[in-house]
Order: structure tokens, then sequence, then C-alpha cells
């Protein structure tokens, strides 16, 4: 089978054959390569944004992919001090360093490595982010997930997910899989969304190895070589860099490494919703965004959780 698909490597679509295996399952390819944008965020934290504002309709029902990893301390020290969030999820995951979370409904935590945090901020929530650290190494991801129309008041609620609480095995070629949402070869992940059914895999490849992930052919997909290059249906993805996967109706990613390398893969099924982002809020409509800042500034979000604590 031949498709017409975005080579990033000259640039421009090419006509590629849909890489297939012995099964008859079909891979994907890569369609584009994303480096990210170095960019600040809360107190001066430094960090990439991998997943765009203008790749939100591509890669719905994602919104948001942050990557942070900093050496020195005063490039994450500030952390993200108290500030709101209405209208999706957000989903924390620690690879080195501790942050500590607290929210206006009273709720806290101790975010350390390998450790996850899914918080569904529905209606309305503030909270901070901050390191528990001083120095040594802050490495983490921080990706959004969009809630479908119907769910976005929701009452808000976390989970904090402890290392030893995400499942994981080792295939024989020797690949570590960590399943943090959604499931893979069998095994179910820590968190499961019926609406956007999301797939969040963090993906530890030794040198000479490969991993085959079914990932149905409609849902929106891509990784995020953290550690080390990889090899995508004859694309290869360098070190720290976003390949969105191809919907060229293939049902599989398989991912080669020649070199020891590690990865996020990420996938989930479209809401096809309009989507309203105003800054920490996204809504379906404008109305709604004016109506979120009307209830933030008249101080509706902290009413809320003084409500939820009584
Ligand atoms: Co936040």
């Amino acid at each position: 089978m031949r498709r017409p698909v975005f080579n990033p490597l000259a640039e421009r679509y090419t006509l590629m054959s849909t890489h297939s295996s012995q099964s008859g399952q079909q891979f994907r390819n890569v369609e584009r390569l994303v480096k990210g944008v170095p960019t600040s965020d809360g107190a001066g934290v430094r960090l990439t944004r991998v997943l765009t504002q203008n790749l939100q309709r591509r890669l719905d029902p994602f919104l948001m992919l942050d990557a942070f990893r900093n050496e020195n301390p005063e490039d994450y020290m500030g952390g993200f001090p108290d500030h709101p969030h209405r209208g999706f999820e957000t989903v924390t995951y620690m690879i080195a360093g501790r942050m500590r979370h607290h929210d206006s409904f009273g709720n806290s935590g101790l975010l350390g490595p390998g450790g996850a945090q899914w918080m569904t901020t529905g209606s309305g929530l503030i909270h901070s982010e901050l390191p528990e650290q001083e120095q040594g190494l802050m490495e983490g991801f921080q990706l959004w997930l969009n809630l479908p129309a119907k769910n976005k008041m929701v009452a808000p609620s976390y989970r904090d997910i402890p290392p030893q609480a995400i499942p994981e095995f080792t295939t024989g070629d020797g690949v570590r899989v960590r399943v943090i949402a959604g499931s893979s070869h069998g095994l179910a992940g820590a968190v499961q969304r019926p609406d956007t059914d999301p797939l969040y895999l963090d993906v530890h490849l030794p040198a000479g190895s490969r991993f085959v992930q079914p990932i149905p052919s409609g849902h929106n997909a891509f990784i995020y070589t953290y550690r080390g290059s990889v090899e995508v249906a004859g694309t290869a993805v360098p070190d720290r860099h976003m390949a969105i996967l191809a919907n060229d109706g293939a049902d599989a990613v398989s991912i080669g490494a020649h070199k020891e390398a590690r990865l996020l893969v990420i996938a989930g099924r479209p809401l096809n919703e309009p989507i309203v982002q105003h800054g920490p809020f996204v809504m379906n409509t404008t109305e709604q965004i004016r109506q979120t800042l009307r209830d933030y500034q008249s101080g509706k979000f902290e009413a809320a959780a003084v409500q939820a604590l009584v």
C-alpha cells in the first residue's frame, strides 16, 4: 500500500509504503517531527512546550505537553505558585526530583521519581506545584487531556499515583513498559478514561530492541523521546523530539532502538468538539470562557472549595 506521507527529513510529502509485520499488523508512519518551543512558565520554570496550541486540533484530545529537565535550581526553584484551571485534566509524570502540590480543596501530595498525578480540574480549582528540593535534577512531563463537553463542569478530583502503583512489564526483548493509562499487551494501566480512552506509556528500550504497540487507527497518537533516539517506520526520531504518528489506517506503532532509549507513547480518541483555550481554562465556547473569567474574578473558585470542605 502506498500513501502520501509527510517526510520530515525532506520537509515534504512523499509516497511511502505502510510498513507491515509478518502478523499482518500495519505500522504507522511518522507524519511530522516536532522539536518543541523553549519557554518558561509559572515563576520562571524553564521548560520545552512540545505540544503547542497550534497542534491541539491535530492531536485532539491532547491540549498540551510540557517537558522539563533542569539541573540548575535557578531554572526550577520558583515552581508553579497558585493558579486556576477549568475544563480538562492534567497528568504530571516525574522522572527525577520531587514536587509538592496543594489545591484549594485542601488536598496535598508529594510527587516523586516514577510517580504520577492525575487531576481532573472539572469546574475549577486553584493549585500550586512547588519543587521540594534545593539542588539536583528536576525532570518530568505535564500532559493536558481534554474533557468532553458533558464533563467539563464535574466536581474536581485528583489521584496521586505512587511509582509502585503504575503497572509495568518487560518484553522478551528486554523492553520495560510502564502503563500510566490505557493498556498494553494485556496489562491495564493505572488510569482508564472511557471517553477519550487515553494510552500513556513510558517505554525503556535496551540497545538493539524493538517494541510494538497496537493503537486503534482512529486515535491520534505521538511519541516523545527523552533519552536517545529511536526509529519509527524508517524515520529516525532524534533525542527530545515528538513524532506525530500518521493517521494512515495502520493499527500499531513499531519502535526500534539501536542504542538504549526512553520515550513516551501517547494516544487517544479525538473528541471532535470545539476547543476554546484562554490560558489555564479550556472550554467549548467563548461565552463559557467569559463565564469562567467572571467566576474566577468573583472568587467562585475559592467559594467552591470552601463549600467542598464543609
Ligand atoms: Co496547574
